[in-house]
Protein backbone atom coordinates (compact mmCIF):
# COMPACT_ATOMS: atom_id res chain seq x y z
CA UNK A 1 0.00 0.00 0.00
CA UNK A 2 1.33 3.59 -1.06
CA UNK A 3 1.79 5.85 1.81
CA UNK A 4 1.42 9.38 1.46
CA UNK A 5 3.42 12.37 3.12
CA UNK A 6 1.24 15.07 3.59
CA UNK A 7 2.44 18.74 4.76
CA UNK A 8 -0.16 20.94 5.87
CA UNK A 9 0.65 24.94 6.55
CA UNK A 10 -1.66 25.71 8.71
CA UNK A 11 -2.39 24.46 12.20
CA UNK A 12 -6.07 23.88 12.13
CA UNK A 13 -5.80 22.57 8.53
CA UNK A 14 -2.98 19.89 9.94
CA UNK A 15 -5.66 19.60 12.99
CA UNK A 16 -8.25 18.82 11.09
CA UNK A 17 -6.65 16.14 8.58
CA UNK A 18 -5.42 14.71 12.55
CA UNK A 19 -8.50 14.40 13.86
CA UNK A 20 -9.86 12.56 11.00
CA UNK A 21 -7.06 9.94 11.38
CA UNK A 22 -7.28 6.31 12.83
CA UNK A 23 -4.39 4.25 14.15
CA UNK A 24 -2.38 6.97 14.87
CA UNK A 25 1.01 7.18 16.11
CA UNK A 26 2.74 10.44 16.46
CA UNK A 27 6.69 11.12 16.69
CA UNK A 28 8.63 14.55 17.07
CA UNK A 29 11.50 14.47 14.71
CA UNK A 30 13.44 18.26 14.52
CA UNK A 31 11.05 19.58 16.28
CA UNK A 32 8.23 18.68 13.89
CA UNK A 33 5.29 16.88 14.92
CA UNK A 34 4.68 14.02 12.74
CA UNK A 35 1.37 11.79 12.35
CA UNK A 36 0.61 8.66 11.02
CA UNK A 37 -2.04 6.38 10.92
CA UNK A 38 -4.50 6.01 8.47
CA UNK A 39 -7.28 8.03 6.45
CA UNK A 40 -10.26 5.52 5.38
CA UNK A 41 -8.15 2.77 3.76
CA UNK A 42 -5.46 5.16 2.98
CA UNK A 43 -1.51 4.94 4.73
CA UNK A 44 -0.90 8.74 5.32
CA UNK A 45 1.68 11.01 7.61
CA UNK A 46 0.36 14.39 8.14
CA UNK A 47 3.10 17.38 9.38
CA UNK A 48 3.11 20.92 9.51
CA UNK A 49 6.75 21.83 8.68
CA UNK A 50 6.81 25.29 9.42
CA UNK A 51 7.36 28.20 7.01
CA UNK A 52 10.66 28.35 4.62
CA UNK A 53 12.30 26.49 2.67
CA UNK A 54 14.67 25.26 5.23
CA UNK A 55 11.75 23.60 7.24
CA UNK A 56 10.23 22.69 4.34
CA UNK A 57 13.24 20.31 2.91
CA UNK A 58 13.94 19.25 6.48
CA UNK A 59 10.49 17.86 6.66
CA UNK A 60 10.33 16.32 3.41
CA UNK A 61 13.85 14.22 4.14
CA UNK A 62 12.15 12.87 6.95
CA UNK A 63 8.74 12.18 5.23
CA UNK A 64 11.48 10.16 2.58
CA UNK A 65 13.75 8.42 4.64
CA UNK A 66 11.58 7.45 7.70
CA UNK A 67 8.33 7.01 6.60
CA UNK A 68 9.50 6.08 3.23
CA UNK A 69 6.52 8.04 1.75
CA UNK A 70 5.44 6.96 -2.14
CA UNK A 71 4.07 10.40 -2.64
CA UNK A 72 4.61 13.93 -0.97
CA UNK A 73 1.52 16.34 -0.88
CA UNK A 74 1.83 20.01 0.31
CA UNK A 75 -1.13 22.38 0.60
CA UNK A 76 -0.73 25.92 2.09
CA UNK A 77 -1.62 29.53 0.98
CA UNK A 78 0.74 31.84 -2.07
CA UNK A 79 0.38 35.30 -3.23
CA UNK A 80 -1.08 35.88 -6.86
CA UNK A 81 0.89 36.72 -9.31
CA UNK A 82 -1.56 37.14 -11.89
CA UNK A 83 -4.97 39.23 -12.80
CA UNK A 84 -6.61 36.19 -13.69
CA UNK A 85 -5.66 34.30 -10.48
CA UNK A 86 -7.98 35.51 -7.54
CA UNK A 87 -8.22 35.27 -3.73
CA UNK A 88 -9.48 31.94 -2.56
CA UNK A 89 -8.48 30.44 -6.15
CA UNK A 90 -6.58 27.39 -6.21
CA UNK A 91 -2.91 26.56 -7.72
CA UNK A 92 -1.31 23.31 -8.45
CA UNK A 93 1.66 22.91 -9.62
CA UNK A 94 2.44 22.60 -12.94
CA UNK A 95 6.42 22.83 -11.75
CA UNK A 96 7.90 25.48 -9.38
CA UNK A 97 11.69 26.58 -9.40
CA UNK A 98 13.12 29.12 -6.34
CA UNK A 99 13.06 32.33 -7.39
CA UNK A 100 16.00 33.34 -4.48
CA UNK A 101 18.48 31.40 -6.38
CA UNK A 102 20.82 33.50 -8.14
CA UNK A 103 24.70 32.37 -9.67
CA UNK A 104 24.34 34.90 -12.42
CA UNK A 105 27.48 36.14 -10.85
CA UNK A 106 29.08 32.57 -11.61
CA UNK A 107 27.73 32.53 -15.24
CA UNK A 108 24.21 30.76 -14.28
CA UNK A 109 20.87 32.24 -15.35
CA UNK A 110 18.57 32.99 -12.67
CA UNK A 111 17.08 30.46 -10.86
CA UNK A 112 19.61 27.73 -11.40
CA UNK A 113 21.00 26.33 -9.02
CA UNK A 114 24.68 25.42 -9.76
CA UNK A 115 25.90 21.85 -10.74
CA UNK A 116 22.28 20.69 -10.40
CA UNK A 117 20.74 18.96 -13.79
CA UNK A 118 17.39 20.59 -12.74
CA UNK A 119 16.28 23.65 -11.31
CA UNK A 120 12.69 23.26 -12.15
CA UNK A 121 10.84 20.83 -10.55
CA UNK A 122 7.80 19.30 -12.56
CA UNK A 123 4.54 18.49 -10.26
CA UNK A 124 3.52 14.80 -10.83
CA UNK A 125 0.78 14.91 -13.69
CA UNK A 126 -1.85 12.03 -12.52
CA UNK A 127 -1.88 14.10 -9.11
CA UNK A 128 -2.53 17.37 -11.03
CA UNK A 129 -5.27 15.67 -13.27
CA UNK A 130 -6.68 13.34 -9.84
CA UNK A 131 -6.71 16.91 -8.21
CA UNK A 132 -8.26 18.82 -10.95
CA UNK A 133 -10.69 16.19 -11.28
CA UNK A 134 -11.58 16.45 -7.71
CA UNK A 135 -11.93 20.47 -7.59
CA UNK A 136 -14.31 20.01 -10.28
CA UNK A 137 -17.06 17.56 -8.79
CA UNK A 138 -16.32 18.82 -5.14
CA UNK A 139 -15.64 22.42 -5.47
CA UNK A 140 -17.40 23.69 -8.34
CA UNK A 141 -17.15 27.33 -8.08
CA UNK A 142 -13.35 27.59 -6.82
CA UNK A 143 -11.35 28.66 -10.30
CA UNK A 144 -8.36 26.10 -10.38
CA UNK A 145 -4.65 27.05 -11.78
CA UNK A 146 -2.34 24.78 -13.49
CA UNK A 147 1.07 26.59 -13.46
CA UNK A 148 4.93 27.63 -11.68
CA UNK A 149 4.82 27.68 -8.42
CA UNK A 150 7.66 30.58 -7.77
CA UNK A 151 9.21 29.78 -3.86
CA UNK A 152 11.21 32.09 -1.80
CA UNK A 153 12.26 32.92 1.55
CA UNK A 154 10.99 35.76 1.26
CA UNK A 155 7.17 37.24 1.81
CA UNK A 156 6.60 39.45 -1.48
CA UNK A 157 4.31 42.52 -0.29
CA UNK A 158 5.88 44.87 -2.78
CA UNK A 159 4.79 45.97 -6.68
CA UNK A 160 8.08 45.99 -7.79
CA UNK A 161 9.20 42.70 -6.64
CA UNK A 162 6.17 41.00 -8.13
CA UNK A 163 6.59 42.49 -11.44
CA UNK A 164 10.58 41.04 -11.52
CA UNK A 165 9.46 37.94 -10.19
CA UNK A 166 6.49 37.87 -13.11
CA UNK A 167 9.03 39.12 -15.56
CA UNK A 168 11.68 36.79 -14.71
CA UNK A 169 9.66 33.34 -14.16
CA UNK A 170 6.63 33.36 -15.25
CA UNK A 171 5.17 32.15 -12.23
CA UNK A 172 1.21 32.07 -11.59
CA UNK A 173 1.78 32.11 -7.56
CA UNK A 174 4.84 32.83 -4.69
CA UNK A 175 5.36 31.17 -1.69
CA UNK A 176 8.15 30.07 1.02
CA UNK A 177 7.90 26.28 0.73
CA UNK A 178 7.39 24.30 -2.19
CA UNK A 179 10.08 24.56 -4.73
CA UNK A 180 12.37 23.40 -1.73
CA UNK A 181 9.71 20.43 -1.12
CA UNK A 182 9.97 19.51 -4.54
CA UNK A 183 13.36 19.73 -5.06
CA UNK A 184 13.54 17.15 -2.18
CA UNK A 185 11.11 15.02 -3.22
CA UNK A 186 13.18 15.48 -6.75
CA UNK A 187 16.11 14.06 -4.99
CA UNK A 188 14.42 11.33 -3.62
CA UNK A 189 12.47 9.97 -6.75
CA UNK A 190 9.31 10.91 -5.19
CA UNK A 191 6.20 12.15 -7.29
CA UNK A 192 4.76 15.28 -5.70
CA UNK A 193 1.74 18.18 -5.25
CA UNK A 194 1.99 21.37 -4.41
CA UNK A 195 -1.47 23.02 -4.00
CA UNK A 196 -2.00 26.67 -2.91
CA UNK A 197 -5.04 28.31 -2.02
CA UNK A 198 -4.40 32.25 -2.79
CA UNK A 199 -4.53 34.70 0.22
CA UNK A 200 -3.20 37.69 -0.86
CA UNK A 201 -2.01 39.73 -4.64
CA UNK A 202 1.43 39.44 -3.22
CA UNK A 203 1.42 43.38 -3.51
CA UNK A 204 0.33 46.62 -0.82
CA UNK A 205 -3.06 45.22 -1.42
CA UNK A 206 -4.90 42.77 1.32
CA UNK A 207 -8.48 42.15 -0.54
CA UNK A 208 -9.78 40.09 2.22
CA UNK A 209 -9.50 39.13 5.92
CA UNK A 210 -7.05 37.22 7.08
CA UNK A 211 -9.18 35.26 8.93
CA UNK A 212 -12.25 34.66 7.19
CA UNK A 213 -10.00 33.54 4.18
CA UNK A 214 -8.14 30.88 6.17
CA UNK A 215 -11.56 29.39 7.27
CA UNK A 216 -12.48 28.94 3.70
CA UNK A 217 -9.12 28.04 2.46
CA UNK A 218 -8.70 25.21 5.34
CA UNK A 219 -12.43 23.90 4.42
CA UNK A 220 -11.52 23.68 0.93
CA UNK A 221 -8.24 22.15 1.30
CA UNK A 222 -9.52 19.39 3.61
CA UNK A 223 -12.23 18.51 1.04
CA UNK A 224 -9.46 18.67 -2.10
CA UNK A 225 -7.31 16.63 0.16
CA UNK A 226 -9.59 13.93 1.49
CA UNK A 227 -10.57 13.44 -2.03
CA UNK A 228 -7.35 12.97 -3.74
CA UNK A 229 -6.09 10.90 -1.31
CA UNK A 230 -9.06 8.53 -1.69
CA UNK A 231 -7.88 8.00 -5.46
CA UNK A 232 -4.12 7.09 -4.65
N1 LIG B 1 2.25 33.12 1.17
C1 LIG B 1 1.06 33.75 1.04
N2 LIG B 1 1.21 34.94 0.43
C2 LIG B 1 2.54 35.08 0.18
C3 LIG B 1 3.31 36.10 -0.42
N3 LIG B 1 2.74 37.21 -0.86
N4 LIG B 1 4.64 35.91 -0.51
C4 LIG B 1 5.20 34.79 -0.04
N5 LIG B 1 4.53 33.80 0.54
C5 LIG B 1 3.19 33.94 0.65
Amino acid sequence: MKRIGIIGAMEEEVAALKKMLTDVETREIASMEFAQGKLGNKSVVVVRCGIGKVNAAICTQILALHYKVDVVINTGVAGSLRNDINIADIVLSQDTLQHDVDATGFGYDLGVIPRMEQSIFPGDMDLIEKAKKICKEKLPSVGVHVGRIVSGDQFISDSSKKEWLVENFNGYCTEMEGAAIAQAAYLNKIPFLIIRAISDKADQSAEMDYSEFENLAIERSVILLTGLIDTI
